[in-house]
């Protein structure tokens, strides 16, 4: 399987351009040698900053959200080439705070998902059960419901990045556990099989995100389906570099 692995950090709502240009400057040096491809999901207004922050080195600059419209009368929103002008290759997504907290719905994650192919980005598309939702025993239910829609009418699957974050486990300092991990995106795996090909889907890099940090990383990244970490919390400081760092 040849996966490159992906690590991701997430910046969310943190940072400022001076502390995010010297946490950038701090990590350059640290994440040089990494064998995966390396990114920061900045909030939008940073991304200038942080691209000027990161030239020359292997990080490159994400964006959090992107509407599906060229442009237009959309307040507050960004589009593909406000994004593409300062050269953005990943935009996250569908996160599920995004979901929880800002009416984000299945239906605009598929829509957000293809504007952001169509730009010719990748999208980081984020999906994941609530805590309810696995106690319920309906995990394999709801995220077969989240990619039936969200990946509807998406052409090339293999363009996507997955990434799978229990809610339960986003910032609560709970993750899952390995095996946890591992069985439920082998079976978003088995599930992109079915909705496109067996072949894409062994070609679909999937993430694991939800409290991953320094201490927990190894044992997550030695799963055999996990290529990659979407990482919230420890993105913002230095242990960002011993994520990207796993198998040193
Ligand atoms: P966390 O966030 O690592 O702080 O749990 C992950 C995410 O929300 O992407």
């Amino acid at each position: 399987m040849n996966r490159k692995p992906f690590i991701a950090g997430n910046w969310k709502m943190n940072m400022t351009a001076e502390s995010g240009a010297k946490l950038i400057g701090e990590l350059k040096p640290l994440v040089k040698d990494a064998d995966c491809d390396v990114a920061l999901c900045v909030p939008a207004i940073l991304i200038p900053a942080m691209t000027e922050a990161a030239k020359g080195s292997n990080i490159k600059i994400g964006a959090q959200n992107m509407h599906w419209e060229p442009k237009g009368a959309y307040t507050g929103e960004i589009d593909a080439d406000m994004l593409k002008e300062y050269g953005v290759e990943y935009v996250i997504i569908g996160h599920s705070e995004r979901r929880q907290y800002f009416g984000e719905t299945d239906e605009t994650v598929n829509k957000r998902t293809k504007a952001v192919l169509a730009a010719g980005m990748t999208p980081i598309m984020c999906i994941g059960e609530t805590l309810t939702e696995r106690e319920g025993g309906i995990t394999e239910k709801v995220l077969s419901a989240q990619l039936e829609t969200d990946l509807a009418g998406v052409e090339d699957v293999t363009k996507v990045v997955i990434a799978y974050e229990p809610v339960w486990a986003i910032g609560t300092g709970r993750t899952a556990t390995d095996e946890q991990a591992q069985e439920t995106i082998a079976f978003i795996r088995k599930k992109i099989g079915e909705l496109f090909c067996p072949k894409c889907a062994e070609k679909v890099i999937i993430q694991y995100g939800g409290s991953m940090n320094a201490g927990n990383c190894k044992g997550l990244m030695a799963q055999p389906d996990i290529d990659g970490g979407l990482i919230g919390g420890a993105s913002l400081k230095l242990d960002f570099a011993t994520i990207v760092n796993y198998n040193k």
